[in-house]
């Protein structure tokens, strides 16, 4: 969680005023920061989840441990930020239903499964 909050650091989102950072802890012991990233053209943005997700598998990771998200609005503490339903997909891709998936703050979090926050889901044992 203190990784993810330092990768908040980094979110460039002068639009939302929304502010994320993630850790990604893959198997081989690495951790692979992300943050948000923004663009004047909305829908080219992408999440901190898939940032730190898409960093590592480009790097040739493609087994993982567990995910830290923290997030929250510019200028106040950060307080809960649940993953969106299309960095959760990304997940399922490359991870199995214990995953575990962090969300707070470094003070105070929870741990969820990926399979908690992803039920009933479509992924590749279905095709
Ligand atoms: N955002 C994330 O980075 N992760 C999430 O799980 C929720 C939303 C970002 C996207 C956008 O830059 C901003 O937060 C507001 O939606």
């Amino acid at each position: 969680m203190d990784l993810a909050q330092k990768a908040r650091e980094n979110s460039y989102s002068p639009y939302s005023h929304f502010r994320v950072g993630a850790a990604l802890l893959a198997k081989s012991g690495k951790v692979y920061l992300g943050c948000n990233i923004e663009n004047a053209a909305y829908p080219a943005g992408i999440c901190a989840e898939r940032t730190a997700f898409f960093k590592a598998v480009s790097e040739g990771e493609r087994e993982f441990v567990m995910l830290a998200l923290v997030g929250g609005r510019e200028g106040e503490t950060s307080d809960f930020c649940a993953p969106c339903g299309i960095c959760r997909q990304v997940i399922s891709e490359f991870c199995e239903k214990d995953f575990k998936i962090l969300l707070g703050n470094p003070q105070k979090f929870a741990t969820y499964t990926l399979e908690s926050l992803l039920p009933l889901s479509f992924g590749p044992k279905d095709l």
